[in-house]
């Protein structure tokens, strides 16, 4: 039997209720100007102010952008790159879904590399390492956090494209179950099919021949035993509790 495996994953990633609040202490190891990238609507949260605050209170100054579109539009990431170049950011923050993890993504490519989105569409275009980069998500699907992928809808070409390399996984990433105890039920239960789309595609991927160097060459390299490992407790986990999530109150610790 081949045991072939690999793990690519951000530098630290917590996971647990309670953890947004290390955001500070964390952002300050890795920078002292962070643009925080959002939506209109999670820019009005208290947990996001609460987040913001703790990175003012460590010391960082903080611009905050808010105009993550769903399905993150490849124009409005290249504009937000533009609008953030003068404050000059060493870190970028992205809270949210899905579309915000992946503008958080797509904008701190940009502000490292310069160019356009569309310059670094496919695999492994990506010259280097991006701006160190930390994901926060308030839904439980899309898996962002941790994917070397950033989504974006392209409507010059009707289709939604993606920028997938490595260098894209955030350097930290902070799960916090608590902040997704907000979403209405309609959407923790579409992000828990998207979660247990990703868990069941994981574990029915292509074998591929692990010749050396394939994780240098792929960016997407088939099933081994650590997604294995992964996907089958993600869908233990989500076979308990996919049904009773989305009738959940919200119910937290502060
Ligand atoms: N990069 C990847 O690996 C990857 C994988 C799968 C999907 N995606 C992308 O993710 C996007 C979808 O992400 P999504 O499903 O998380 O939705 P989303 O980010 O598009 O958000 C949908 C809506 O939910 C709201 N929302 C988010 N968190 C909330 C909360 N805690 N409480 C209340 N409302 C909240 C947002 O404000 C928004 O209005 C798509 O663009 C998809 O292409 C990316």
């Amino acid at each position: 039997m081949n045991l072939f495996a690999t793990l690519r994953a951000p530098r630290e990633l917590l996971f647990g209720a309670g953890q947004r609040h290390a955001l500070g202490a964390i952002a300050a190891r890795l920078g002292r100007r962070a643009l925080v990238v959002t939506d209109a609507r999670l820019a009005e949260d208290a947990d996001f102010l609460s987040l913001v605050g703790q990175m003012e209170a460590a010391g960082l100054k903080v611009m905050i952008d808010s105009s993550t579109l769903p399905d993150a539009p490849v124009n409005s990431a290249a504009a937000s790159a533009e609008a953030a170049r003068g404050f000059a950011p060493d870190v970028v923050v992205g809270v949210g879904g899905g579309s915000c993890l992946d503008m958080a993504k797509c904008v701190a490519l940009l502000l490292t590399f310069g160019g356009r989105p569309q310059d670094y569409y496919g695999e492994n275009v990506v010259p280097g390492p991006v701006m160190p980069l930390i994901a926060i998500p308030t839904t439980a699907g899309t898996g962002s956090e941790v994917t070397p992928v950033a989504v974006l809808s392209d409507a010059e070409r009707s289709l939604k494209v993606g920028i997938s390399s490595p260098y894209l996984i955030p350097t930290v990433s902070i799960c916090d179950p608590e902040l997704t105890l907000s979403c209405p039920p309609s959407l923790t239960a579409i992000a828990g099919a998207d979660a247990l789309t990703h868990a069941i595609e994981a574990f029915t991927a292509i074998r591929r021949d692990p010749v050396p160097g394939i994780s240098q060459q792929r960016v997407f390299i088939g099933k081994n035993e650590m997604s294995d490992h992964f996907a089958l407790r993600a869908i233990a986990l989500l076979w308990q509790g996919l049904e009773a999530a989305p009738g959940r109150r919200r119910c937290r610790r502060t």
